[in-house]
């Protein structure tokens, strides 16, 4: 069966993958979550790098000629190296898309004080990787960035509820906003992010638009398939989808259902070959 993957270091990509099932939900999918390495965050280029090629490497054994990286580290520290190095050797007819170009290309549309402020990993943060990227889509933009290390591992803990998690999180927003106090439009640029956006509205003002980017990277892959039609043709459209995480699938299946929107049944799998 040839599917569409999408990969993720944990459980964040489901927030990218709910949307672009909502937008296109007849084609094959399949879900992978390195949950049993995640979060990647923190971790040098050359480990996110050799993680994510070693999922997409596994994606594409499992029938996914498209691959798309729903993880802003991994866009962020292997995209380009797996697309320039490693596609040519694997092979020509594969495809690995990330979530910050689509992403960098249309935010700037939802700001009018041409103000924005990005919230990410550290990883995604130093790479500079948006800065970089929006200065091509829109060099009007001014852009500041703040780096949020303890969320990711709040929500893969299911613990981002608790009083210490909101008092860590309000720090993390005030210290965005007090960097740019034109700011007007946050990007979530975590695909984990977006479970906490009720918890960072409470410390934003009303005015400030809070933007997650699952709709944006869907459109994106959306228009992406209409122009490959090469690409589009081989996915296969009987709108199966199916769950792998390395890590332990009865916890895969407990926290899935909170990014996904419902029930999930998953099976584990080993990425690392032997
Ligand atoms: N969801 C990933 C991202 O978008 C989380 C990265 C991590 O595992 O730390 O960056």
């Amino acid at each position: 069966m040839a599917s569409i993957g999408i990969f993720d270091s944990g459980y964040g990509g489901l927030t990218v993958f709910k949307a672009i099932v909502a937008k296109m939900p007849d084609y094959n999918y399949i879900y992978l979550g390195d949950n049993a390495r995640a979060p990647y965050g923190n971790r040098s280029f050359e480990t996110v790098y050799q993680y994510t090629l070693e999922c997409v490497q596994w994606l594409f054994d499992a029938g996914c000629d498209l691959v798309i990286l729903a993880c802003n580290t991994a866009s962020a520290k292997a995209l380009r190296t797996i697309q320039q190095n490693d596609l040519p050797k694997i092979g020509p007819e594969k495809r690995v898309l990330g979530v910050i170009r689509p992403t960098a290309e249309i935010i700037h549309q939802y700001s009018r004080t041409n103000h924005i402020g990005i919230l990410g990993t550290s990883g995604t943060v130093a790479s500079n990787s948006y800065v970089i990227e929006m200065a091509h889509f829109a060099p009007e933009i001014q852009v500041s960035q703040h780096a949020c290390p303890l969320w990711v591992p709040l929500v893969e803990a299911n613990a981002y509820q608790t009083d210490a998690a909101k008092l860590i999180i309000r720090s993390d927003v005030e210290q965005l906003l007090l960097a740019d106090k034109a700011i007007d439009t946050i990007l979530l640029a975590c695909t984990h992010y977006p479970i906490l956006k009720p918890i960072i509205q409470q410390f934003v003002p009303e005015s400030v638009n809070i933007i997650s980017q699952g709709e944006l990277v869907a459109d994106s892959l959306e228009a992406y398939l209409k122009r490959h039609s090469e690409t589009e043709t081989g996915v296969d459209r009987k709108g199966d989808m199916l769950f792998y995480t390395t890590g332990e699938v009865s916890d895969f299946e407990a926290h899935a259902s909170l990014f996904f929107g419902k029930d999930i049944k998953a099976q584990s799998c080993n990425v690392v070959k032997k």
